[in-house]
């Protein structure tokens, strides 16, 4: 084992499993009431008009690095939340997309074809797909071997984003600090993912994990996207609708809602652009 993945090992012993930490089996992390699939489910529709803006422009720039060719290819969008990555895929030529989620109400409808899964037990028979699409999903997991050999079965190339190691834009802290003072305290699983810093990965982290999974050859780099949005209302639907806020926004009464938007967006006034540092693997 090379140094990489020794590294990314210590790391992964460190931080343990955001499910195993709580004694959960891998994946299940977010099965569970307070866990990452019910927080998602809870958050689709705060989602679909927040965040998946963004989440559509880094899905179109990952695109561009799939390790095979797109034109007709089967893909798989693992952990596709509202499909995004799918979507972008389709565009560049995929004959078809089969998204798989933790949560329900994040999958996207047709074309694609959507199931509700864990990444760590995929309902697919070995290679049933040419791609495996895996965008902001594999943060998911303090140790993303489980879910990265069942991705490598199912499918004969990966690609994958997480965020670079670092990146941070001051809407994140600012927006969660506005919602503490209407009472948001952020769930379990959130304080989890934050303290064991799985959510950021640097690229010989992720390529010693895709070798790890199977992966004959890994490459990873850093890519900056500028997403485009940057207006304080763009700022605050991205924030707002971020699995671990969205529910709690949403019990919100609707005087307080707009009020909290307000605060939020006086907050992130003047604030940098959104221009995301991520990490591309492409692996076959
Ligand atoms: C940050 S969102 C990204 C969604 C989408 N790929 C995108 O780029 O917009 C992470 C997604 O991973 C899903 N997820 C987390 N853990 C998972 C698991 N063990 N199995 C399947 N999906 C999972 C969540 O439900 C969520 O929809």
């Amino acid at each position: 084992m090379g140094e990489g993945a020794r590294r990314v090992r210590r790391r992964a012993g460190l931080v343990g499993g955001a499910g195993a930490a709580r004694g959960a089996a891998p994946g299940d992390a977010g099965v569970s009431g307070d866990g990452v699939g019910a927080s998602y489910d809870a958050a689709a529709q705060g989602w679909r008009a927040g965040p998946e803006r963004m989440y559509r422009r880094l899905a179109e720039a990952m695109a561009g690095h799939a390790p095979v060719e797109v034109r007709d290819a089967r893909v798989l969008d693992a952990g596709a939340g509202t499909g995004v990555a799918g979507d972008a895929l389709r565009r560049r030529g995929a004959r078809s997309v089969v998204a798989v989620d933790l949560a329900p109400g994040m999958l996207p409808g047709a074309p694609a074809l959507a199931t509700v899964g864990d990444l760590t037990r995929l309902p697919f028979r070995d290679g049933s797909f040419d791609l495996a699409a895996a965008a902001f999903s594999l943060n998911h997991f303090a140790d993303p071997t489980d879910a990265m050999t069942e991705l490598h079965r199912v499918a004969g190339a990966l690609v994958a984003t997480v965020f670079a190691p670092g990146w941070d834009h001051p809407a994140k802290e600012a927006v969660d600090g506005v919602m503490a003072g209407y009472g948001f305290v952020p769930p379990g699983w959130y304080a989890d993912f934050k303290a064991s810093g799985a959510y950021e990965l640097d690229p010989a982290g992720f390529e010693a994990y895709a070798r790890a999974a199977g992966f004959g050859s890994a490459d990873a780099e850093v890519v900056e996207v500028d997403t485009g949005l940057g207006a304080p209302a763009d700022l605050v639907g991205w924030r707002l609708g971020m699995a671990h806020l969205a529910p709690y926004v949403a019990g919100l009464d609707p005087e307080q809602r707009q009020r909290a938007r307000r605060d939020a967006e006086e907050a992130v006034t003047g604030m940098p652009p959104l221009v995301v540092r991520m990490v591309v693997l492409r692996a076959r």
